[in-house]
């Protein structure tokens, strides 16, 4: 459903340095563990289970994170890490079985520790209603900034009507992609930075990043895209810029596509 033009609905959170975040949270989980060995130290005949330890570490933590200010959501990691790292080790699961989750989260959530976008998937309503975007256009030239495993771009190359482009960083969902893209000589997907790739040949830009980069973006798109191209930017707006429609989609995240013309 196309609804009228009208101003950007949202205050962005433009974000933190993640590396800040990162910090945090080890100190929030340090501190909550030197807290507890001084409490231990104090009261030794009430800590001497494993069970109070954990759970006095878990609070303590979250305690140190919400005066750190810390996100509310840290708060469930806070308090559960150490219980699960702990039950994990009863569990004695072979070591090479936690490199190996590491490295496949590592392929998977490639740049996310140094501040990038993660992987979440866009649903099928999502790529229905850009490509009907795009055939609206009719538009030549597609790229998907940040294309994870294709859940839009390929589709859209399946179509066979355009060009697309598929930009994606991260090892692992970049080889979903190129090898669900194997047989559409229409589809080309680049392993690299969307911040390398140039828009101008592009009619029509999709991308589902993150509020953090959305700036930067905008900033992009107003360099690069050529007049009268089209950009789609799934779920959060990009800051001060006035939406030529926004599409309500009917899924599960209730996703809403900001659509802006150049
Ligand atoms: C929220 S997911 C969206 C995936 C896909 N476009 C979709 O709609 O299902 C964002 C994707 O952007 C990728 N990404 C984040 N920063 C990137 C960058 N600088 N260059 C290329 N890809 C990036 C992430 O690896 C992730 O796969």
């Amino acid at each position: 459903m196309y609804l009228r033009p009208h101003r950007v609905l949202q205050k962005i959170n433009t974000g933190r340095p993640r590396l800040i975040t990162l910090f945090k949270a080890l100190a929030s989980q340090l501190l909550g563990l030197a807290l507890t060995v001084a409490l231990a130290r104090m009261s030794p005949d009430f800590f001497h289970g494993a069970g109070r330890l954990t759970v006095t570490q878990g609070v303590a933590a979250a305690i140190c994170s919400i005066i750190l200010r810390q996100p509310y959501w840290w708060m469930p990691i806070h308090l559960l890490f150490l219980p699960s790292a702990i039950m994990l080790l009863t569990l004695q699961l072979p070591s090479w079985l936690y490199l190996q989750i590491l490295l496949v989260f590592g392929l998977v959530f490639w740049g996310t520790v140094k501040g990038d976008v993660p992987l979440f998937l866009s649903s099928t309503a999502v790529a229905d209603a850009v490509a009907s975007i795009v055939n609206g256009e009719h538009a030549h030239a597609f790229a998907d900034l940040g294309a994870g495993v294709g859940s839009v771009a390929v589709p859209l190359a399946q179509q066979q009507t355009l060009m697309v482009e598929a930009w994606e960083h991260a090892p692992l969902p970049w080889l979903i992609t190129s090898w669900r893209c194997r047989k559409l000589p229409n589809a080309s997907v680049k392993r690299a930075s969307l911040w390398g790739c140039n828009l101008a040949g592009y009619d029509v830009v999709f991308a589902f990043l993150s509020p953090a980069v959305m700036v930067r973006l905008g900033e992009k798109i107003r360099r690069e895209m050529l007049p009268g191209s089209v950009i789609i930017s799934s779920s959060f707006p990009i800051p001060d810029w006035e939406p030529e429609a926004i599409i309500q989609i009917e899924d599960r995240r209730s996703t809403r596509l900001f659509c802006y013309r150049l």
